[in-house]
């Protein structure tokens, strides 16, 4: 991990960076923001690591509780929720033994989060997977991929 970090600083300090970009690097990285991961960098860079919190907390795009290997971003707005987003989201969550408080599975392959409207409502249901935006998601497809990233990961 320390390598990937003094290479993110490095960055930081090469191009006059700032800490939105840092916290982006680490949650590419990582798929979150690991704690120990801001300590060491605030502690290179002399920056409070209140301020890193600060920047982290006012966007909603970054996560500072471990996620899963593989991201599932089921949208619940409005469009999204009237044809079927929460069936799509509720089979899933059956089929990888998670729930809404519990979002990721044990074995850290699968997160599945809820966002609001990620402004595609066309193709509603809108599922992102893995930053991938699939339109008019349906429950097969996804429980396709599922399988497919458990095959993938008892290779
Ligand atoms: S409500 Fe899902 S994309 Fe707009």
């Amino acid at each position: 991990m320390t390598e990937k970090l003094d290479s993110i600083i490095a960055d930081y300090r090469h191009n006059e960076g700032n800490l939105v970009s840092i916290l982006q690097q680490l949650q590419d990285e990582f798929n979150y923001i690991p704690q120990e991961a801001v300590a060491y960098i605030s502690h290179s860079l002399e920056i409070p690591i209140s301020r890193f919190y600060g920047v982290a907390t006012f966007y909603a795009q970054f996560h500072l509780k471990p996620r899963g290997k593989n991201i599932f971003t089921l949208c619940c707005g409005t469009a999204c929720h009237v044809k079927g987003s929460e069936k799509l989201i509720e089979r899933l969550q059956r089929e990888t033994a998670l729930t809404s408080t519990d979002s990721t599975t044990k074995d850290g392959l699968i997160t599945i989060e809820k966002v609001a409207c990620v402004g595609a409502c066309s193709i509603a249901p809108v599922a992102i997977v893995n930053k991938k935006v699939h339109g008019k998601a349906n429950i097969n497809q996804l429980l396709r991929m599922v399988k497919a990233m458990r095959e993938d990961e008892s290779e």
